[in-house]
């Protein structure tokens, strides 16, 4: 086997949690060298140191510092660093993660330089093209050499886009946020602070929610209803902190138990210990599977369309009386969680195995 140099690209909270699993395997052969950019997305000590030092995620090699600006100029911003870097570490492989600016920077640098790209994440599909995470996700697969597909559903999306005639090797891998689930959950810690014995588990980010006032504030009326039967935890993403105060929605929030956003360990120790879960994130209503607890999410749509045909998850938008409507039904709802939609804690492995294998000369898998 040839030494093989990867250089993985990370920037936002959720790729910190999947770049772990993949880089513990790497760690594992001598001949595979990681080199790990930082873009600089997420930047808050509990937004992304918390993550390195919980997670034992090596310490970046670089750090681009490209944060807080319109996604074109941060795009861009990025993809000039990028270049900068792959143009001195010339690597055989460019591993992206998810969907968000800093994937796309990172895929479309390393493409455009004949450098081979692996999409960890690949086929998710929300079908709404004015969410910028479709965009991202879209394009990172199309100039992807390989990508990963944690599920049947991404496959047939794949499939339905025609990836069988492109120069792609799609894969299933299984989840690795799954792979993360399962290998962190024996060392999750107790939040700091005193938490109800039974609680409502909540994050809201989602531009279409946090930026449109509109449907922030139904959500936290929402919120607020529920609030006065079970008592909702919220650990609170900084873009919506600046938008409750910019849209004056300071006084939905003092009833709720508003917390900064906590590390990996604590958010395991709190999807453990809540009744149910209430979410615009991607990541948070897989957790709320592998932990089982049924989910609502705050949006219109979901990517991961395999929990609501399950049963696990009700999708119910930011409509008040909807999520209001959802709530003791959700509650109440026992689904069997025995399935296996998210494979079964090796999804780290397979990349490395698959990434080892097509390094091979022939190129092939
Ligand atoms: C980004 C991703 C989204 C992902 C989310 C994970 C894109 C387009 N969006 O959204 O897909 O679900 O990360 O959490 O890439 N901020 C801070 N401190 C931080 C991080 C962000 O104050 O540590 C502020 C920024 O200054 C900005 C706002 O939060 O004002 C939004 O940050 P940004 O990275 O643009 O998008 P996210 O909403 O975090
Ligand atoms: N998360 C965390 N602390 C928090 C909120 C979320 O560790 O305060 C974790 C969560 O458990 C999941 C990931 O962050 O593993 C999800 O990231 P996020 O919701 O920011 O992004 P998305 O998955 O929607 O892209």
């Amino acid at each position: 086997m040839q030494n093989m140099k990867i250089v993985t690209i990370i920037g936002a909270r959720p790729q910190f949690i999947k770049a772990a699993v993949v880089s513990r395997q790497i760690k594992k052969y001598k001949d595979i060298e990681e080199i790990i950019v930082h873009t600089g997305q997420h930047f808050d000590e509990n937004m992304n140191d918390i993550f390195f030092e919980q997670m034992d995620i090596p310490v970046p090699d670089y750090n681009l510092s490209v944060n807080s600006i319109a996604h074109g100029a941060m795009t861009g911003r990025m993809l000039e660093k990028i270049e900068e870097v792959l143009k001195k570490e010339t690597p055989e492989w460019v591993l992206v993660y998810g969907d968000t600016n800093s994937t796309l920077a990172g895929a479309l640098a390393a493409k455009k330089m004949h450098i081979k790209v692996a999409h960890v994440e690949a086929g998710l599909r929300s079908f709404n093209m004015k969410m910028p995470e479709e965009i991202n996700r879209i394009l990172t697969d199309r100039i992807s050499d390989i990508v990963f597909c944690p599920t049947n559903n991404a496959i047939k999306n794949l499939e339905n886009e025609g990836y069988a005639s492109f120069d792609c090797r799609v894969l299933k891998s299984g989840d690795v946020m799954q792979d993360a689930a399962l290998f962190y959950t024996p060392k999750s810690i107790a939040p700091d602070f005193s938490i109800p014995s039974q609680f409502v588990l909540s994050t809201i980010h989602r531009a279409e929610n946090a930026d449109n006032k509109k449907n922030l504030e139904n959500i936290f009326s929402a919120l607020n209803y529920i609030n006065e039967n079970l008592p909702v935890v919220l650990p609170l993403h900084p873009r919506t902190k600046k938008r409750i105060k910019e849209h004056n929605l300071q006084h939905l929030s003092k009833k709720l138990m508003i917390i900064d956003p906590v590390g990996y360990l604590e958010m395991v120790w709190l999807l453990q210990h809540c009744s149910l879960v209430m979410t615009d994130s991607g990541g948070l209503q897989k957790e709320a599977f592998f932990f089982k607890q049924t989910c609502i999410t705050l949006r219109e749509e979901t990517e991961w369309t395999e929990l609501v045909e399950n049963g696990f998850n009700k999708v119910v938008g930011n409509d008040k009386d909807k999520i209001i409507n959802s709530f003791s039904e959700s509650l109440y709802r026992q689904p069997d969680f025995s399935i296996d939609l998210y494979g079964n804690g090796m999804a780290g492995e397979n990349i490395l195995t698959a990434l080892r294998m097509f390094n091979k000369t022939t190129g092939e898998c």
